[in-house]
């Protein structure tokens, strides 16, 4: 392979419905080198892969998902309100792949694949759940093995969040996993090049790459790697890929790799 790493936002969320089972085996087996996951705790302190702060968009549910317990979540359809679950639908999808996926769950399936894949896991409102879901984070991928892996291990991690105080939080409890400090805007400190708290990896938004062609080349020069989301378009992932960015996260992994080639 060469170019950059290709991810597959939420799964293959184009065709199937985001953060699914379904969504993150059809990436799979499209190719992708990657996945990204939000994650979020249930009322019971469970890290579950949604990225709403409120059910309502992507299930059958009402209400926020830190009110819920995993039970409670775990019998809600998260899959019926894509058209790619939908009677229009190319295949049928098992409606056992588009209930709740907890991180453990995508855990298994990645370990599953028999292949190297990368897995990106965005912490959702760090300040709202007080620094829980980082330690609850730090835990689960040490029991996995995944805060330090090995040479041969197929399966890496990386943490990231908008929240440059997550990035800080999840280096103090794990310094070896690596961290994207995502960019929505472009923050003031940007004039000092580097990104804080030691983040290895910067994520800026697609329209901030579009409007500001110097952006990724200064981040390049600061020694940072370049990680784009959401790149969707085929002229984005041209852009992208003209930039020489380090990794490419869409919702259409199979566009991302045609391109790439
Ligand atoms: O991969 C980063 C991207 O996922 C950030 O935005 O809203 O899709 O989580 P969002
Ligand atoms: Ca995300």
């Amino acid at each position: 392979m060469s170019g950059p790493l290709v991810f597959a936002h939420r799964g293959s969320s184009a065709a199937l419905p985001e953060h699914t089972l379904a969504a993150y085996l059809r990436a799979l087996e499209e190719g992708a080198d990657g996945l990204e996951c939000d994650v979020r705790l249930t009322r019971d302190g469970h890290l579950v892969c949604v990225h709403d702060r409120r059910l309502d968009r992507t299930s059958n549910g009402r209400g926020k998902v830190s009110a819920r317990t995993l039970a409670e979540l775990e019998a809600l359809d998260f899959g019926s309100w894509h058209p790619g679950c939908g009677p229009d639908a190319d295949e049928p999808v098992d409606p056992a792949r588009t209930r709740l996926l907890t991180l453990e769950r995508l855990l298994d399936a990645v370990h599953g694949a028999g292949r190297p894949v990368r897995l990106l896991i965005e912490t959702k409102h760090p300040t709202r759940y007080g620094g829980n879901v980082e330690r609850r984070l730090v835990e689960l991928l040490r029991r996995y093995g995944l805060t330090e892996p090995g040479p041969d291990d197929p399966v890496r991690v990386t943490v990231m969040s908008f929240s440059p105080l997550a990035v800080r939080r999840t280096r103090e409890l794990a310094p070896t996993l690596p961290t994207v400090l995502l960019l929505d805007t472009l923050p003031g400190w940007l004039r000092l090049g580097r990104l804080p708290f030691g983040a290895r990896i910067a994520g800026p938004g697609i329209a901030l790459v579009r409007s500001r062609p110097w952006l990724v080349p200064t981040l390049r020069a600061a020694g940072h790697q370049v990680y784009v989301w959401t790149v969707n378009e085929p002229d984005d992932v041209d852009l992208v890929l003209a930039a020489g960015v380090d990794g490419i996260i869409t919702d259409r992994p199979a566009l991302a790799l045609a391109r790439r080639g």
